[in-house]
């Protein structure tokens, strides 16, 4: 018998997307955006202040900003102001966005596991995420869609992965979440879910496995790690990082 303790093999029934970083990349927009505000007030901000930003909540992301440029004392309401001026810059951007803006592979995913029967939640941060998934196409895939108009606690906290399996009718621990930063899969792992990291094993040591995009990544290949107990092998990670980020990266 395998010393899994997960509940998640043989039966997953539910994926869970973050979207920006993920499906598609919108962080070179909110690189313009917040450059642009950057400018604005003076100062030069950086694409490596920017990879800062990924994940993190507007307002917390202005905070970053601010910090960047040395900006101290300003009132909520300057800041308020100040987010809506980025918001609206980068508004103007994805308005623009098309479906060639898909991560690769990553729509011949959503195919598959729709043919598979699994349920497929959107679990992002972003307030914008409703019209980036129809400027994309891909809103007709997600029986349910949580964003940042729907939470209150940005991540690490699991509200949103917690609140899409509500959404679904499906456990927690039912649950695989596939995410690009940092603070998700801390957030997956608060709710008890399985989580694939999307991008760099060194930056998403934390997450149960880790691919570099879904090229070449498929629903069977998700299976057969799960039958490896791939998912299982991460029992190290609430024990001292036992196990190195460089053998849980899958090469697809
Ligand atoms: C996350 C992005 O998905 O959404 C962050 O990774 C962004 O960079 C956050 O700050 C909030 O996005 P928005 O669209 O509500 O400003
Ligand atoms: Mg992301």
């Amino acid at each position: 018998m395998s010393s899994s303790p997960f509940t998640l093999y043989p039966s997953p029934c539910a994926c869970i997307f973050d979207l920006d970083g993920v499906l598609v990349d919108t962080a070179k927009y909110h690189y313009l955006a917040w450059k642009r505000l950057a400018e604005e007030l003076g100062f030069y901000f950086s694409k490596a202040d920017n990879e800062r930003l990924k994940g993190v909540s507007r307002m917390a992301s202005l905070d970053i900003l601010l910090e960047v440029g040395g900006i101290t004392n300003l009132g909520d309401r300057e800041k308020s102001t100040m987010a809506d001026r980025k918001n609206a810059w980068y508004v103007e951007y994805i308005a623009k966005m098309t479906p060639d803006e898909i991560l690769p592979n990553a729509l011949d995913f959503l195919h598959e596991l729709k043919t598979a029967g699994i349920k497929i939640a959107l679990g992002s941060a972003s307030k914008n995420a409703g019209m980036i998934l129809q400027r994309v196409n891909i809103t007709s895939f997600f029986d349910a869609v949580i964003d940042g108009n729907k939470i209150t606690n940005a991540k690490p906290d699991p509200e949103v992965f917690l609140l899409g399996a509500r959404e679904l009718g499906v456990q927690p621990t039912e649950c695989i979440v596939f995410e690009d930063a940092a603070a998700g899969i801390e957030a997956a792992i608060r709710a008890e879910m399985k989580c694939v990291g999307v991008g760099d094993p060194d930056i998403l040591r934390r997450a149960d496995i880790v691919i570099p995009g879904f090229q070449s990544f498929s629903w069977d290949k998700l299976l057969s790690l799960m039958k490896q107990d791939c998912f299982a092998a991460n029992v190290a990670r609430n024990d001292d990082e036992k196990q190195s980020s460089s053998n849980k990266q899958i090469n697809n």
